[in-house]
């Protein structure tokens, strides 16, 4: 495992290695004597600050960035005074490029004071041609460039912008490569993502994702056991198991395994209580994997299952595969096998065409289904995808107003399914401590957050709390003695 290397005993005065983790650990440690190096001079790289827009995927592998900047000997700064600045970005909205951009505006005039500053953009973002194409021309003091698909790389990667005069941008138009034991900074010590799969196939007319993060690929489950046992190892207790359409999970692998499979061999290791995943297609969700949930002892009750519109019509051209009766179908299906259950979803208000009927149609869907939250989203066009040449763009106006009363029932039907716990036990991991010292926030193996008051000690143990007074999506509660 990588925490058992030392990289000052790497041998580096031999060419870099093939196998692509040692090549990584060989970069580390050039990496690190190099910026021991530049201690002694005027300029040294000693802190970094990375920021993450988007997805839990993102997260995920900005915890394996972070680790390997720690690695190399760099400490972690949570301000842009920081020596690098790293971005890791999300494009599947236009709202977070924006705020990129925004954010490269305003480094530009610190970049000027401070020339030997290192300026790194990654992600999503970049494997869109024009985004790279305006970073090149407007942004020339951004120092490195790459995607999604040579993220395993960036060791390399930053070897060579250290040694390099100009703009480094190295982009993937796809890989099926899955790297594997690199250094992570966890964000959590007792909880973390894990991938279990890349990519998507789905190509729903409105995303973009299959076009950044190319086909999908999933991991052998004996390298993902083998990463959640060295997680329990290090003090792991809860998993999420993560990947753009986890139902499909090892259709395409050389020996093939369904997710339920999976799960079961997740559940048997030893040290992890929970586990949860994300996300599910409604198309390919499983009755296998509903009765697995309905009688596992270590997987959450809690299922996020996108629905994106009730229109049968609009979800026919968003390519979903599957319409409002099906939706609600399995919905019933999913209560029925696990009346506890929570479910989530995601909702797009404005989608190209959408009618007042069609609308209606995803209010009712609302009314009915009992999500316990609904994230909403008011569509956003992304250049490259079938629905950026729809013609009928919905008004502004008229988007936001449905959003409103969108938002309005989803709050309301939010509240009324928390509330069903009011009065109750929980066990919930205690996972934070608020800004207000002494107040802790837990989660419920329900996914529902609960502020209490509690210790320091606390972080990270399963503690039984009674979820006192519902607030809508949050709990105050209180800590019940043993
Ligand atoms: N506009 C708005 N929302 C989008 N999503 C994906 N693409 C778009 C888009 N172009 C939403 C979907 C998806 C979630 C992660 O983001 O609801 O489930
Ligand atoms: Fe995008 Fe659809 Fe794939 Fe989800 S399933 S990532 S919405 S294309």
């Amino acid at each position: 495992m990588f925490n058992e290397i030392d990289f000052d005993k790497l041998q580096l005065d031999m060419p870099a290695p093939e196998n692509d983790t040692q090549r990584q650990y060989y970069y580390i440690a050039k990496c690190r004597e190099g910026l021991k190096e530049l201690e002694l001079g005027e300029t040294p790289i000693r802190t970094f600050c990375l920021t993450t827009f988007g997805c839990q995927m993102n997260e995920k592998q900005s915890e394996v960035v972070a680790g390997t900047l720690e690695a190399m000997g760099l400490v972690r700064e949570e301000s842009e005074n920081a020596d690098v600045i790293l971005f890791n970005t999300c494009t599947v909205r236009e709202n977070a490029n924006l705020k990129v951009y925004g954010r490269l505006g305003y480094l530009q005039s610190i970049k000027k004071k401070r020339p030997n500053m290192k300026i790194i953009m990654f992600g999503c973002m970049m494997q869109e041609e024009h985004v790279v194409q305006k970073i090149k021309k407007d942004y020339p003091f951004v120092d490195l460039v790459f995607g999604t698909h040579n993220i395993f790389k960036f060791a390399e990667l930053f070897y060579e912008m250290l040694h390099a005069a100009g703009q480094i941008v190295d982009i993937w138009e796809g890989s099926d490569q899955i790297i594997e034991e690199l250094p992570t900074e966890r964000n959590f010590s007792f909880k973390s993502g894990v991938n279990i799969m890349f990519g998507c196939n789905n190509f729903c007319s409105y995303c973009i994702v299959p076009y950044v993060r190319g086909r999908e690929r999933s991991r052998e489950p004996e390298a993902i056991v083998k990463e959640i046992e060295n997680l329990v190892q290090d003090g792991v207790t809860e998993v999420m198991l993560l990947g753009q359409n986890v139902n499909s999970y090892g259709k395409n692998l050389e020996n093939p395994v369904s997710f339920a499979k999976l799960l079961e061999m997740v559940e048997q290791v030893e040290g992890i209580k929970r586990i949860r995943f994300m996300t599910s297609h409604p198309k390919d969700l499983s009755d296998e994997l509903i009765e697995y949930m309905a009688t596992s002892k270590k997987v959450c009750h809690h299922l996020h299952l996108p629905m994106q519109s009730g229109s049968s019509r609009l979800l026919k051209i968003m390519n979903r595969r599957y319409d409002k009766e099906k939706y609600l179908g399995l919905v019933e299906k999913i209560r029925k096998a696990i009346p506890d259950i929570s479910l989530t979803t995601d909702i797009i208000v404005g989608f190209p065409g959408e009618t007042e009927e069609d609308f209606l149609e995803t209010m009712d869907v609302v009314d009915k289904a009992g999500f316990d939250t609904a994230f909403t989203f008011i569509y956003s066009k992304r250049s490259g995808t079938p629905a950026a040449k729809m013609e009928e763009q919905v008004p502004e106006d008229v988007v936001k107003d449905r959003f409103q009363r969108l938002l309005k029932l989803v709050q309301d039907r939010g509240r009324e399914r928390s509330s069903r716990f009011e009065g109750s036990v929980q066990e919930v991991l205690v996972e934070t401590e608020s800004k207000d010292k002494g107040v802790f926030t837990g989660r419920t193996a329900y996914n529902l957050l609960v502020h209490f008051e509690g210790t320091d000690d606390m972080l990270g143990k399963y503690l039984k709390v009674r979820l006192d007074t519902c607030k809508g999506f949050y709990y105050l509660g209180s800590i019940v003695e043993e």
